[in-house]
């Protein structure tokens, strides 16, 4: 339906014009009663395999949209009823601002890309929060801060304050948008000494509050190593909670689309497909140094399943969409819950064959072992003088003894074809049912866990 008939419409819009149809849509819907029920009986995949614990909240999945696309806050719960985990709104800035002059933001079709050099355009801190004080049934929502454009670097730090604490009750998590809008050099904005001064005041102002609320920081593909690895530090050495990695890039090697219709559109930042690569790469490297144990939102160029399975492996917790929801549509975030469902079902069976297989070698042993004839001995008290046998020394212990011990060790694993029935019980999507038991708790990796520092000041 997306493919054939809205897509085809929607590409004859500007990318703008189309994004703002499709935000007042999903209002509209959202007004209806019912409405927001149907979308989410046709898009959302629910399943205990999917949620994930990080920085101590619970997502339903661990699919998320990417800041930019509901940039005011207006339609979070309407997003969220098709199948996203949590929406991250923003970026907001503490004035409305306008962005660049339209157009600014084009299609590469060829690429499967977007450039865009929207400027941080947005309607400001009150009118997001205006939004933000409608119930949001629960939806998770992150939202990514900025600074105004007039605003000039050395007042950086007091911008993203003021839109950090006024947004405080409304929002789930923070991101910190660093990147540059056009009024300033990259490398500044990646000293770690410009970081700090903006991350100190959000620390700052956190420690005074009864909620804690978990502070990312959003990277660019085009930091060099050594620049991931400082601003990795950056998460080692303070309060910072995790990196969102990464923004489009400005790069523009190995593009399909033509030359001269680049120097058309001019200036921006590519996302999509062209960005996989580097994405993943960012993810990865942030997740070695940081000893995997810091929670990581990758987002850049994930299209399909695929990438989003090269992403979480790379040592993401989460994921988020954007270029990949405009070219592949709605059931897109439902084809990759369902991925990751099917690939916890082949782990729970694997896992299961593994036990079932070391429970049978076990069973095995202990039929060799009490088959064994015993030992013949003709003259016991020689035997008895060259291993004695006491019940201290298991070790030295007759051959028949093992046959009753090893049952009781083959029996450990049985935990596992539990897993087994368990993962038969895992539904083709979510509409089928539930398991019959809780995998929730076997999801929940160590490494999602809230990073230890600050655990205090934890809700
Ligand atoms: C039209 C558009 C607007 C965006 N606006 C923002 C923004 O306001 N703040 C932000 O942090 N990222 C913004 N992004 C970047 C996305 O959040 C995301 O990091 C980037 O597009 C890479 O993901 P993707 O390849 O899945 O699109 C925007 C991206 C696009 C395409």
């Amino acid at each position: 339906m997306y493919r054939k008939f809205i897509k085809p419409l929607l590409f004859s819009l500007s990318i703008e014009r189309a994004h703002r149809i499709v935000i007042l849509f999903l209002r509209v819907v959202g007004l209806i009663p019912g409405g927001r029920w149907l979308l989410h009986k046709c898009y959302a995949v629910e399943h205990p395999a999917l949620e994930r614990e990080v920085f101590g909240l619970r997502f339903p999945n661990p699919v998320g949209l990417a800041a930019g696309f509901d940039r005011n806050g207006e339609a979070c719960r309407e997003l969220a009823t098709l199948g996203f985990g949590f929406i991250e709104i923003g970026t907001v800035t503490p004035q409305p601002q306008s962005g660049n002059p339209r157009p600014r933001v084009f299609r590469l079709p060829k690429d499967r890309a977007i450039v865009q050099r929207i400027g941080l355009a947005n309607r400001g801190l009150a009118a997001t929060i205006r939004h933000l004080r409608r119930p949001h049934d629960g939806v998770i929502v992150g939202c990514n801060i900025g600074k105004n454009t007039t605003t000039p670097p050395e007042q950086a730090p007091a911008d993203y304050l003021k839109v950090f604490r006024n947004l405080y009750q409304y929002a789930d998590y923070f991101t910190v948008n660093i990147n540059c809008d056009n009024a300033c050099r990259e490398s500044a904005a990646y000293a770690s000494s410009h970081i700090l001064k903006i991350l100190e005041p959000l620390f700052d102002f956190r420690r005074g509050q009864n909620q804690y609320r978990p502070i990312m920081l959003k990277v660019s593909p085009d930091m060099p190593d050594e620049v991931v690895d400082r601003v990795t530090d950056i998460l080692l050495e303070t309060p910072l909670d995790g990196i969102v990695a990464t923004n489009g890039t400005n790069c523009r090697d190995g593009l399909q689309t033509s030359r001269m219709s680049l120097e058309k559109i001019g200036s921006g930042r590519i996302s999509g497909a062209p960005l996989t690569r580097r994405a993943v790469e960012i993810v990865r490297r942030i997740h070695t140094r940081s000893g995997g144990t810091y929670p990581i939102i990758g987002v850049g160029g994930l299209m399909t399943p695929d990438d989003v399975r090269a992403m979480l492996d790379a040592g993401a917790d989460l994921v988020q969409l954007y270029t990949g929801y405009i070219y592949e549509g709605p059931r897109l975030v439902g084809d990759i819950c369902r991925a990751l469902i099917a690939d916890e079902q082949q782990r729970l069976q694997e896992a299961a064959k593994a036990a079932a297989a070391e429970q049978q070698r076990l069973q095995e042993i202990a039929k060799a072992a009490a088959e064994q004839p015993a030992k013949p001995t003709s003259d016991p008290a020689v035997v008895v003088a060259e291993t004695p046998v006491t019940a201290e020394d298991p070790a030295t212990r007759p051959t028949s003894e093992p046959a009753v011990e090893k049952p009781a060790k083959a029996a450990e694993p049985t935990a596992e074809p539990a897993a087994a029935e368990k993962a038969a019980n895992i539904p083709e999507s979510s509409d089928s049912g539930l398991p019959t038991t809780d995998p929730g708790a076997e999801m929940t990796s160590a490494r999602s866990e809230p990073a230890p520092h600050e655990s205090g000041e934890q809700a």
